[in-house]
C-alpha cells in the first residue's frame, strides 16, 4: 500500500486533510475529519485508561501558551534547533538533514556537527529540492523550532507555544507534589498540542507543526524506586540496541523484556517496564506487531535533557518511524526550573530514623568582606555558604576562591566563620527524576491506518478496507434500510436511535446500491454493518455483516443492541 492511496483514503472518507484549503493550505496542519477526530479521541481514551488510569496516574490539562522564561529554562530557547539551508537560487529553505539522510547512505545527519553537514552537501553535490539550484556554498544555521508570540499588547511579555506538553507538567511540579502528599514515586499525564515550526513537514501527519502529544512524567527516587517488573517480564520485543545499529552486521534481537532489564540491554528498570506496557497497548490498538520495534538513541541524537532514550518505531512504506519516545530525563528539568525560578521543585524524603550528620555553616566576617570587597559582600558570602555545603575540603587552607560573574575573590579561611558541626536530621530535600514515555497520537493514529490497510476481492470486485480493531474503530456499525419504502427506512432508523442511545457509533445510509454501502463502511474500517430487509417486517430479523470476512448472520431485532455491544467490548 503506498502512502499515496492512504492519504486519499484518508481525505475521501473523513480521517484528515490539509487545513484551510479554500486558501491553499498550509503546509504542516492538518484538520482531522469526523472518522479522524473520532478515531483520534478513541486512541486518547485508550492512552487515558492504560497510562492514566490503570498506572494510577494523574490528569493535567495546562496551557499551550507559556511564558519565554519557562523556555529559557526548560534549555528550548536555547538548543531546540534543526539545521537550515536556504537555496540562494530560489529562497526555499530545507531541513539540512532531511537532504543529506534522502540523498546519501547517512541515517542521522542529525547528530553530525554544522561543519560536516556543509561538508557533505559539497561533496555529494546535493542541490535544491524546490529548483534543482545547487547547495554547495551556502551556509547552514541553526533554526529554533519554536512559534513565538507576544502575550497581550506590545512585545514585553514574550511567549512560546510549547513544543512538548512535559514543560505544563513540569512547571506546576511545585503545586502536583502536594496532590500526592509529598510522596514520590507519582506520575502525571497530558494529552493536548504541541507545536513545532518544523523546517520542513513532510508526510502528511507524521511530521507537522501542530501534533497531539500524549506524555506521562513519572517522578521518581533513583535511590529508592523501583517499577513492578513482573508485570511485564514475560513481554517479547523486537530491541535494536546502539551496539547492534553501530555494528555493521548488526540486527535488531528478539527478547524479553525481564531478560533485557537484567542483562542490562536496557539500563534504566522503568524505561524497560513502559516498553512492556506500551508493547501491549500497540497491540491493543492495532498496530502490526510484526512491524514495529523499539531502537535505542544513539549518543548524538539525545534531546539536551535525555540520559537514555529508547524510540518505539512502525515501519510505513520501508522506513521506520518513530512513535513514541521514552527518555530517562533524571532531575534535568526540576533542578533547572528550581533554579531558574524561585519555587521549591524538591520533595522532602523522611529518613526512616533520624540521622545525625555533619553539617559545614560559614559565618563571615562582613566587616571585612565590606570594605575589602566592595559591592559584592552579599553575593561573597551566598556563594561561601554555597561553597561550604557543597566542598567543605575548598576550606581546607587558609585562603579560600570564590567564583562570582567570572571575577575570583580569595578570601582568608579564617575570616569565613567556616565550622562543622553535629546536627540531627528528620531527612532530606531531593530533587526527584523523571522518567518520560511521550506518545505522538497523530502518529499512532497513521500507523493504525496504514497498517489496518487491505485490498482484496469479493464477488468479483476489488475492495479496499481498514481491518480496524473495534475499540478504536470511529464509526462502529453502519446501518442500512434495503430500500427507503414500505417502512423499511422507519424500522431501519428506530434500530439506529436504539444502537446509538446504547453508546455504539451508528452509520445510516440510504443511499445507493447495498453493496456500494457496504463498501463505503468498509473503507471507513467499520466492523459491522446492518441491514434491515423486508424479511425483517416478516419474521423481526436483521441481516449482521462482519467487515473482513463478510460473512453474514440474520440476528434478532430484540437481541440486536445486547449481541452488538457485547461485540465492542470483545
Ligand atoms: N517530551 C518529549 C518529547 O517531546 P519528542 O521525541 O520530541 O519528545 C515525542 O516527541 C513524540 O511526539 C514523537 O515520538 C512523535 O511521535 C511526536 N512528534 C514530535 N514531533 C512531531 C511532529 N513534528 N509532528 C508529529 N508528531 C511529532
Amino acid at each position: 500500500m503506498s502512502s499515496q492511496k492512504l492519504v486519499e483514503l484518508a481525505k475521501r472518507r473523513g480521517y484528515f486533510l490539509q487545513a484551510s484549503g479554500a486558501y491553499g493550505g498550509v503546509s504542516g496542519f492538518y484538520t482531522f475529519g469526523p472518522q479522524g477526530a473520532a478515531l483520534k479521541g478513541n486512541v486518547e481514551d485508550a492512552w487515558r485508561d492504560r497510562f492514566a488510569v490503570k498506572e494510577g496516574n494523574q490528569e493535567i490539562d495546562a496551557p499551550t501558551i507559556m511564558p519565554e522564561p519557562v523556555f529559557e529554562a526548560s534549555g528550548h530557547l536555547d538548543t531546540f534547533d534543526d539545521m537550515l539551508v536556504e537555496c540562494a537560487e530560489c529562497g526555499a529553505t530545507h531541513r539540512a538533514d532531511h537532504l543529506i539522510e534522502d540523498n546519501t547512505e547517512l541515517e542521522d545527519a542529525e547528530a553530525i556537527p554544522i561543519s560536516e553537514v556543509e561538508a557533505l552537501i559539497a561533496e555529494h553535490d546535493l542541490a535544491c529540492p524546490a529548483c534543482g539550484a545547487a547547495l554547495a556554498g551556502e551556509s547552514v544555521e541553526e533554526f529554533n523550532l519554536m512559534f513565538g508570540t507576544n502575550i497581550g499588547p506590545g512585545d514585553s511579555a514574550p511567549g512560546y507555544l510549547r513544543p512538548e506538553t512535559a514543560q505544563g507538567i513540569f512547571v506546576e511540579f511545585p503545586q502536583l507534589k502536594e496532590y500526592a502528599r509529598n510522596q514520590l514515586p507519582f506520575g502525571v499525564t497530558q494529552i493536548g498540542k504541541a507545536y513545532r515550526n518544523e523546517i520542513s513537514p513532510r508526510k502528511s501527519v507524521i511530521r507537522t507543526r501542530e501534533f497531539t502529544q500524549a506524555e506521562l512524567e513519572l517522578f521518581i527516587d533513583p535511590e529508592e524506586d523501583e517499577p513492578d517488573l513482573a508485570r511485564v517480564e514475560d513481554v517479547e520485543v523486537t530491541l535494536y540496541p546502539v551496539p547492534q545499529q553501530q555494528d555493521d552486521d548488526g540486527e535488531p534481537i528478539t527478547t524479553t523484556i525481564g531478560a533485557a532489564v537484567e542483562d542490562g540491554t536496557i539500563a534504566s528498570a522503568w524505561i524497560g517496564y513502559y516498553l512492556g506496557i506500551a508493547q501491549r497497548w500497540y497491540d491493543r490498538v492495532g498496530i502490526d506487531m510484526d512491524r514495529f520495534r523499539f531502537r535505542q538513541h544513539l549518543p548524538g541524537e539525545l534531546a539536551h535533557y535525555s540520559v537514555d532514550c529508547w524510540d518505539a518505531e512502525s515501519e510505513l512504506d520501508g522506513d521506520w518511524v518513530e512513535l513514541t519516545g521514552f527518555a530517562y530525563r533524571s532531575d534535568y528539568d526540576l533542578s533547572k526550573h528550581g533554579e531558574y525560578s524561585d519555587e521549591d521543585f524538591t520533595i522532602f524524603k523522611q529518613y526512616d530514623e533520624p540521622k545525625t550528620v555533619e553539617r559545614a555553616t560559614v559565618d563571615p566576617d562582613m566587616s571585612y568582606l565590606g570594605p575589602e570587597f566592595g559591592g559584592a559582600a552579599g553575593e561573597i558570602a551566598d556563594a561561601l555558604e554555597a561553597l561550604a555545603e557543597r566542598d567543605r575540603s575548598a576550606f581546607e587552607g587558609d585562603e579560600v576562591s570564590v567564583e562570582i560573574d567570572g571575577e575570583t575573590y580569595t578570601i582568608p579561611v579564617e575570616k569565613t566563620g567556616f565550622a562543622v558541626e553535629e546536627v540531627t536530621e528528620a531527612g532530606e530535600h531531593i530533587t526527584p527524576h523523571v522518567v518520560e514515555p511521550s506518545f505522538g497520537i497523530d502518529r499512532v493514529l497513521y500507523t493504525i491506518l496504514a497498517h489496518s490497510y487491505r485490498e482484496d476481492e469479493v464477488d468479483g470486485e476489488e475492495r479496499t478496507y481498514l481491518e480496524l480493531s473495534p475499540e478504536v474503530a470511529p464509526t462502529f456499525v453502519g446501518v442500512f434500510p434495503l430500500m427507503d419504502k414500505e417502512g423499511l427506512g422507519e424500522l431501519a432508523e428506530e434500530v439506529a436511535t436504539d444502537l446509538r442511545e446504547a453508546g455504539l457509533s451508528v452509520a445510516y445510509d440510504d443511499s445507493g446500491a447495498i453493496g456500494r454501502r457496504y463498501r463505503r463502511q468498509d473503507e471507513v474500517g467499520t466492523p459491522f454493518c446492518v441491514t434491515v430487509d423486508y424479511e425483517a417486517l416478516e419474521d423481526g430479523t436483521v441481516t449482521v455483516r462482519e467487515r473482513d470476512s463478510t460473512e453474514q448472520v440474520r440476528v434478532e431485532l430484540d437481541d440486536l443492541v445486547e449481541t452488538l455491544t457485547a461485540l465492542r467490548s470483545g
